[in-house]
């Protein structure tokens, strides 16, 4: 039994492409939703007095992909604290909100909103609403970025690679119950993918994280509790972005060809078991984007 939920999430087109490309989606739609008056057009809606949000119809089987996993998808591909604006779009029309057809699925949706206000410290802006109306927008509109590949697109390039990612890493993984063996083909993939200087995982082994499976040049073996960047993450148990590792007191330099990087914590039983280390030739790398998807990969790792 297909199901369906309506995500705004900013310009549609970026946001249609973005569902399309998850496994399990049936269906998508591009419109107008929970505005006053009757099948608007674009022009209608772009005076952006008619209430109306730019809005995806999600269709989706549960039996191949969860609602959780939607959601998450969603809450990662927007700012969830801009208040009608998404990227470099503006209005009411482009506020971000999730809207139902069945309010049984309201527990899953509020779950989503708890767990991205945990992460990010503050309540989402996000509006939470049963569907009142919704229109399809004109035929020009539905899969824009199909039929333009290079169009205007609000959501960074890189978040779409790491859905492709990390749909195609659960796959990879499977039900492999060997760690060793799971962090190996992640680090593989990642770093395939993503083109990354140096991917690979430290395990925390009495008070040292020691080097685990990598994809890159040879790295430093050890690294004390609470040292270097992968030690702070470790001792801080959170993900740490550094943008310039010049600039971050006592970075361990395992290659001077590292510019930037991003640690992220694997948590077992609340503690962490290892960390994932990426590193990059370039500055300014990583950001909160990149630490919420990578999060969603070590989760699965
Ligand atoms: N730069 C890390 C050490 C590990 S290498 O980057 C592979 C750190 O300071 O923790």
């Amino acid at each position: 039994m297909k199901r369906d939920i309506y995500f705004a999430g900013g310009c549609y087109w970026g946001t249609e492409h973005l569902f399309k490309s998850i496994d399990g989606v049936c269906g998508t739609v591009v419109g107008f939703a929970n505005g006053q008056g009757v099948a608007p057009t674009y022009e209608e809606v772009y005076t952006d007095k008619t209430g109306f949000a730019e809005t995806v119809k999600v269709e989706y089987d549960p039996d191949r992909v969860g609602l959780p996993f939607l959601l998450d998808c969603f809450f990662r591909s927007i700012d969830p604290f801009s208040q009608n604006r998404q990227g470099e779009d503006v209005g009411t029309r482009y506020r971000s909100g999730i809207y139902y057809t069945d309010p049984a699925l309201l527990p899953e949706i509020k779950a989503a909103f708890q767990r991205i206000s945990k992460r990010l410290g503050r309540e989402p802006v996000t509006e939470c609403e049963a569907l009142r109306c919704f229109y399809p927008a004109e035929e020009v509109h539905q899969d824009y970025l199909g039929k333009n590949p290079g169009g205007y697109c609000h959501i960074p390039l890189k978040t779409f690679r790491y859905v492709r990612l990390l749909q195609d890493l659960r796959y990879l993984l499977g039900d492999e119950q060997d760690e060793i063996a799971r962090e190996a083909n992640a680090a593989a993939l990642i770093r395939e993918r993503m083109g990354w200087f140096w991917v690979g995982f430290y395990r925390g082994i009495g008070d040292e994280l020691v080097l685990g499976p990598f994809q890159g040049p040879p790295a430093c073996q050890r690294i004390p509790f609470g040292k270097g960047v992968c030690g702070t993450a470790w001792k801080k148990k959170e993900s740490i972005v550094v943008p310039d590792v010049e600039q971050f007191p006592g970075h361990i330099a395992c290659s001077a060809e590292s510019r930037s990087e991003i640690v992220i914590p694997l948590f077992r039983d609340k503690e962490v078991r290892a960390v994932l280390d990426i590193d990059s030739k370039s500055v300014g790398e990583f950001d909160l984007t990149d630490a919420l998807w990578l999060e969603a990969i070590a989760a699965l790792v």
